[in-house]
Order: structure tokens, then sequence, then C-alpha cells
């Protein structure tokens, strides 16, 4: 069964145009009809999450115009507690225009609007309240994950980050993580930023990014062939963590229509698996399911699968 989870982060109306292929620099394509949908990392993580039966709370900020008004009633469909999204005056929604192309790839261009205004001091006490985890990516001013993952670390609620658009994070941020969510190309650029050997089996990468940054746990995605979970051993008699455990979890093979969102996909599942006392592994084992299936149907959070239907 699932917990109660915290996503602190974006939201975004996203403009989805499919084509044949994507085009190249200077190219004009026609595509098919404009679809407009619910999106956002961060609300694609506690749609995800809510649908496999958690109990979701997002904070974040829209604007007051028509695409804030679409998002935020998606997720009370959705039964994810808006109580702790702003919508701001004089502030577009947040927006993402998107194309598909025939094989189900995806490119992204973001315009924070609203997400960029979210402020550290925006995010209450109360919305960390009762969570047994806490979800952050970085389509927030880095601020706002900082602050939100120091203080959901101080009160022993685990924090997974997804560190996506991608970028190098803090080392106060890494400091406050206990699950690093990466694929096998950001965990390398992460290892080399940091001074630490990006090369070698997983369990040297994984002893090589807790001794450089502290972080415990991580989970390599690695798109249709899974992903691999690294988990630190408990600390001995002599201070030192003894070597991680490393457990393959293997990807389900499916037709791909469209991955936009499948990363956020993993995320939510992770949330709402382990706020339930799942632990790492199988949790990641029903992320894996979960992102196969919203890979299948077009659009991110029109595609992530009820818990009745797993
Ligand atoms: O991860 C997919 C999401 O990225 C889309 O929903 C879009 O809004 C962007 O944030
Ligand atoms: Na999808």
């Amino acid at each position: 069964h699932a917990g109660s989870v915290c996503v602190v982060g974006s939201l975004n109306a996203d403009l989805v145009v499919r084509t044949q292929r994507h085009p190249k620099p200077g190219e004009t394509l026609t595509g098919g009809p404009l679809a407009i949908a619910p999106g956002g990392k961060s609300a694609n993580q506690a749609v995800a999450a809510a649908r496999l039966g958690a109990q979701v709370r997002l904070v974040g900020a829209v604007g007051d115009d028509a695409h804030g008004h679409l998002l935020l009633d998606a997720l009370r469909a959705d039964d994810v507690s808006t109580d702790h999204v702003r919508a701001l005056p004089d502030t577009p929604t947040g927006t993402a225009v998107i194309t598909v192309a025939a094989d189900g790839e995806n490119t992204i261009v973001i315009s924070p609007g609203a997400n960029g205004e979210l402020r550290p001091e925006d995010i209450p006490n109360a919305a960390f309240d009762d969570a047994g985890a806490l979800g952050l990516t970085f389509e927030v001013p880095a601020a706002t994950v900082i602050a939100s993952a120091q203080r959901a670390h101080a009160k022993g609620i685990p924090v997974f980050l997804n560190p996506s658009p991608f970028r190098i994070p803090e080392p106060e941020l890494l400091a406050a993580t206990d699950v690093l969510v990466v694929n096998e190309h950001e965990l390398a650029q992460v290892l080399e930023a940091f001074g630490a050997p990006a090369d070698g089996s997983w369990q040297e990468r994984g002893t090589a990014l807790r001794k450089a940054t502290g972080v415990p746990a991580l989970v390599v995605t690695l798109g249709a062939e899974g992903a691999v979970v690294i988990r630190s051993g408990p600390r001995g008699g002599d201070g030192n963590h003894g070597a991680p455990a490393v457990t393959e979890v293997p990807g389900v093979k499916v037709q791909a229509v469209d991955t936009t969102g499948c990363g956020d996909a993993v995320l939510g599942a992770l949330l709402a698996t382990t706020s339930g006392g799942m632990g790492l592994v199988e949790a990641t084992e029903v992320a894996m399911q979960v992102a196969a299936r919203a890979a299948t149907v077009a659009g991110a959070q029109p595609s992530y699968p009820h818990v009745s239907a797993m």
C-alpha cells in the first residue's frame, strides 16, 4: 500500500505536437493537432503517486490564468492536495513546448513562468506534515529545492532527487538527499564534478558517490533496459560503510508511443511505494512497470496507470 507523499516543484501546461521526426535546426515541419495537457515534472510525479494510491500534497505556483486553472483542476480530479499551490497574479503559468516523433522520443523546451517565482518562504512547514517521502526536481529555483530538501531531511523524511532538467546538484542539496535518481550519463557528470572516479563497477560508482557527496542510495535508470539500485552498506565499527548492495532491475519491454513524463512516473512510483514502507528494490520494480505503461499512452499525466490497473 502507498503512504503520504509531498512534492515540491513545477506545474506546466504541456503544448504537444506530434511529428514524423524532429525538425533540424532552421527547418519547419507540419505536425498533427495541438494537444494541451497538464504537465510539469513535479505535478506529474504527484499525479503518478496519487494514482498508485498515495495521499499527495503538491507545493508550487501557477499563474492566475486559463492554464493555471486547467492544471489545478487536473490535480484535484486526481485527489492531489493543491492547498499549497499558489496562483500568482501577473505571472503566466509555466509552459512546456513539446514535440513527439513517431518513435515516441520527445524534445521539450520549458518556459518557467510562475515556477520561477517559487521561493523558499513559500514552502510552509505544514507541507511536510506526516510525509513519508519528498520528491524534488530542477524546474523551480535552486534555493527552493535546497531549502525543501534540508527541511524535510531535518525531519527525517526521505528526500528523492531527480536532477532534471539536468545540472550538477549543489553539495548541500546532495547532503540532504537520500535517494538520487539519474541516468548513467548524469551519474558520470555528477561524479566528475565532485572529483570522484566515474568509471568502474556499479559498486565502485556507488561507493564513490557516497564518499564524494554523502548520498546513500542511488537509482540509475537505463531507459528500456531498466534500472540499477545501489544502496550503501551500514556503517561498521570502524566508521566506514560496507560495500554497497547492487541490484539490477530489468526493464519492461513495450512498444513506446510517447515517453514524455516516463521519468516522472518512475519518481512518482518510488515516492508512493517507499512512503508505504516498500524497500527500494521492490519499489524500483514497481516503478519500471509504471514507466513502461506510461510509455504506451500519449502524454505524461494522461498516461499514468491507476493502482487498480497494475
Ligand atoms: O518530464 C516531462 C515534463 O517535462 C513535461 O510534462 C513538461 O511539462 C516538462 O516539465
Ligand atoms: Na506517455
